[in-house]
């Protein structure tokens, strides 16, 4: 999908292809020296992180394992309370691991500093962030990422793996979406 099938739907290019991808390989190449000769665990949180997460690995030279979470944050609306369930586990044990958790994007940082503190429980050897995008205007927590790719203004956005009711996923650049889409009314 691409900008020529957004229609009227898209308002804003915020982050553009090029942007990404040569992002992606600033972050893979920092990635591959820091964990040099150390196995790390790459966790994505679903579904966001998926276009992030394949091609961050990628761009990587090491030979990464891949585990993925699912959790659901309690809020009203699009907020986030920081109440957080899990809907899907890592499938493994991370205990003495070196963690990477692949984050698509952080807003308030509740969901994600949930998310640390419960995957801090459980004993990894080491345990770092990597978020893809941020909105600093929108922190409500600190969270201590890594390897940053942007920081954007407080908006909503959609496109590569961040979705408006589950669409627009799939668009290879990150956006906003004119205010038709979400009044629900026909693109014209
Ligand atoms: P918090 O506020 O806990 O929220 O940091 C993080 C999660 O909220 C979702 N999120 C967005 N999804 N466009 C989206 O499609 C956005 O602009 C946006 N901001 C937050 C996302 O799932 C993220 O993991
Ligand atoms: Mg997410």
């Amino acid at each position: 999908m691409d900008e020529k099938d957004m229609g009227t739907d898209l308002a804003r290019v915020l982050v553009t292809e090029e942007e990404i991808n040569a992002k992606l390989r600033e972050l893979a190449e920092q990635i591959d020296r820091d964990y040099e000769g150390r196995d790390v665990l790459l966790v994505g949180v679903l579904k966001g992180a998926v276009m992030v997460m394949a091609d961050l690995a990628r761009a990587m030279h090491s030979p990464v394992k891949m585990d993925w979470m699912a959790v659901s944050s309690y809020g009203s609306g699009t907020k986030s309370s920081g109440v957080v369930r899990i809907l899907k586990d890592l499938d493994t044990d991370i205990v003495d691991r070196h963690i990477l958790v692949v984050e698509d994007i952080i807003d308030s940082g509740l969901t994600l500093s949930w998310m640390l503190a419960n995957l801090a429980s459980r004993g990894p050897a080491s345990l770092e962030v990597c978020a893809f995008f941020r909105k600093p205007e929108a922190a409500k927590v600190d969270i201590p990422v890594k390897y940053l790719g942007f920081d954007i203004p407080n908006e909503f956005v959609v496109g590569y793996g961040l979705d408006y009711a589950e669409r627009y996923r799939n668009l290879p650049f990150v956006g906003t979406l004119a205010e038709h889409v979400y009044a629900g009314a026909k693109p014209h």
